[in-house]
């Protein structure tokens, strides 16, 4: 939450920082700020609400400064408002920091700072920053910025600036991202790589504790002791494409329409000439497989989800119990896990910060963690004894679409390869099934483009008025059910429930009235003539039902009102084919209600904070 970005170079750096701001929207929207060196002091411009409003105000801050710092805000300490907004600066006006995270101890903090004189003008946590370092500072920026760290509890990565020292920019980071950009003659800071990919694709990611000085020419990182790290340059080749709309009104529905590309990415290379499945980097020898005992994933939101699918191949796939839980809740139970647990933490930014804590739980109870993820050198990529990256590429869209099919082919393909490894699969049941995971992504890409998104945009606009929802969904298409009704809530703001549809008598049931719309998630499966007498029970009080069906099946047509239907595939495999239909409709309602999808109200899209 919140995206930070600095700039030291010799352009004037009002607008590369502006547009880097512009990349890291989707990481908060509340307020925008920048402040810049110019003329040996600071320029400083506020804006309360997105980026749009900061931009009508950008003349205001003239002057050719080359180095800067700029921040998007999730607010945490403090409702959006201009005082509230980043950067901040100590009494003297000679230090300026932006941050983002979370300084858990900011009340003592800035208690302690209040007597000795300081003063405040700002509600948030970030502001103890600037005026522990204007304490701590004796000529030496980067002493001041690693004495503030020593104080400040909690997670979180800020950048500082200071009128004496007007070439230079220094970064910290504790369990929140900070990436470098290597340019020439210039480098950049930043909370993610997509803010300056269009200057550069040389980076460097520091580690926790490690303080970064930036001029234009050198990049130093030394420990908090002031000895000298040594990190590499990575190259990265994330397609500066991926950050722009491509001729799409919204990131979302530009998303939506990559799922086919996200399935074949994450597939390929993963499954061999003979159909078996090849997994690499999950840290596990083929002993540990076997003698595993127990799975347990942890996850957020749309990830969660995706461990829910996962719940139900693994069972059925490699026969192992395997219990899925929101990360906030395992990270504060006593769960029952140690050596013989597969933890798979399930986080597409790889920085959720409850997710991050239930995986180190885990680890230091002896379980073996692996992070699926769709961020290389995320924060759940060095926790992890184990690695296993989806490859949806950039998701900017807040509600994740793509990354969530990513995740979901994922779990199918891990839950295959355990069950091979462990010999509950023959080789003939995997190869039928990896072909058809094959198949999936150009099945996907067919319906997308043989216009389902106007059949479910058409239905959707007639739902701009419902004042309701509920989703219901059976087996592995409940968490199509779930996902589905978040994805409602997430950008339409319409209430909206999701159940296990064979639960709906024992309580739900009593929400429905003529007329209020149900989607059911009604692929074929073991349990279709079960979801059938569901469907019945919610017709018989008077719903309007609209249907995800497999192609071809018209035994629904007299009980739906609507019908969309989705290629066929093996019912384990339906969720990467049948979500889609709902994703659409949860678009095209907010669409047509005029919501501003890809930044819905009060989200952010990666939640760094507990
Ligand atoms: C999804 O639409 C949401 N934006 C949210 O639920 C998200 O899935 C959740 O915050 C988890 O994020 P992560 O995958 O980056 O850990």
């Amino acid at each position: 939450m919140c995206g930070i970005i600095g700039y030291v170079g010799t352009r004037p750096c009002r607008d590369i920082l502006f547009r880097g701001l512009r990349k890291l929207e989707y990481r908060g929207y509340d307020s925008a700020g920048i402040s810049i060196i110019d003329g040996g002091r600071f320029k400083l411009l506020h804006s309360v609400g997105n980026l749009d409003n900061l931009e009508a105000r950008l003349s205001e801050l003239d002057g050719e400064g080359t180095v800067g710092i700029a921040h998007t805000r999730w607010a945490t300490h403090g409702r959006p408002s201009n005082e509230n907004a980043h950067p901040h600066t100590d009494c003297s006006g000679r230090f300026a920091i932006v941050l983002n995270g979370i300084v858990e101890n900011y009340l003592s903090l800035r208690s302690q700072l209040q007597q000795e004189g300081h003063e405040f003008t700002s509600e948030t946590d970030a502001e103890v920053v600037a005026h522990l370092i204007e304490r701590a500072y004796r000529g030496s920026l980067r002493d001041a910025v690693a004495e503030a760290f020593r104080q400040m509890e909690g997670h979180f990565t800020y950048c500082a600036v200071a009128v004496e020292e007007p070439e230079v920019i220094v970064a910290v980071r504790k369990e929140t991202p900070l990436v470098v950009g290597l340019g020439e003659g210039e480098n950049y800071v930043a909370s993610a790589i997509p803010a300056f990919l269009s200057e550069t694709r040389r980076v460097i990611f520091p580690e926790d504790a490690e303080v970064v000085v930036v001029t234009r020419d050198s990049v130093e990182i030394t420990s908090l002791a002031g000895d000298t790290v040594s990190r590499s340059p990575q190259i990265v080749d994330w397609d500066e494409e991926a950050a722009e709309k491509a001729g799409y009104e919204t990131f979302m529905l530009k998303e939506i329409h990559e799922q086919p590309v996200a399935l074949a990415d994450t597939l390929a290379e993963r499954v061999g000439p003979d159909g078996r499945v090849i997994l690499e980097g999950l840290g596990l020898s083929f002993e540990a497989l076997r003698s595993l005992r127990q799975v347990n994933i942890v996850a957020c939101g749309t990830s969660y989800h995706a461990g829910l699918v996962g719940k139900y191949a693994l069972e059925r796939w490699a026969r192992l119990p395997v219990e899925v839980e929101v990360a906030s809740e395992f990270r504060y139970r006593d769960p029952v896990i140690g050596p013989g647990s597969l933890c798979l933490a399930i986080s597409q930014s790889g920085e959720t910060a409850d997710t991050l804590a239930a995986m180190r739980l885990a680890r230091e109870a002896g379980a073996h963690v692996v992070a699926v993820t769709n961020i290389v050198g995320s924060q759940a990529t060095r926790e992890a004894h184990g690695v296993l990256f989806t490859r949806a590429g950039l998701e900017i869209g807040v509600a994740a679409t793509k990354t969530f099919l990513a995740q979901v082919m994922a779990m199918l393909l891990l839950a295959l390869y355990v069950g091979q490894e462990r010999g509950h699969l023959a080789t003939e049941d995997v190869r039928g099934f990896t072909e058809e995971l094959r198949r999936i992504p150009g099945l996907l890409r067919d319906y997308l483009e043989e216009g389902a998104a106007g059949r479910v945009e058409q239905v959707a606009r007639r739902h701009t008025n419902s004042r309701f929802f509920l989703c219901l969904g059976r087996n592995i298409s409940l968490p199509v059910a779930l996902e589905g009704a978040l994805k409602l809530k997430e950008i339409s703001y319409i209430p909206t429930d999701a159940y296990a549809a064979g639960e709906m008598k024992h309580g739900p049931i009593a929400l429905l009235e003529e007329g209020s719309p149900v989607l059911v998630v009604a692929t074929d499966s073991c349990v279709y003539d079960k979801l059938i007498s569901n469907v019945q029970e919610v017709k018989a009080r008077g719903a309007s039902v609209i249907a995800v069906a497999s192609e071809g099946n018209v035994g629904l047509t007299d009980m739906a009102e609507e019908i969309f239907y989705v290629p066929r595939t093996h019912e384990m495999l339906s969720p990467l084919l049948s979500v889609v239909p709902l994703q659409l409709f949860a678009y095209y309602v907010a669409k047509h209600k005029g919501e501003k999808v890809d930044q819905p109200r009060n989200l952010a899209k990666t939640v760094t904070v507990e």
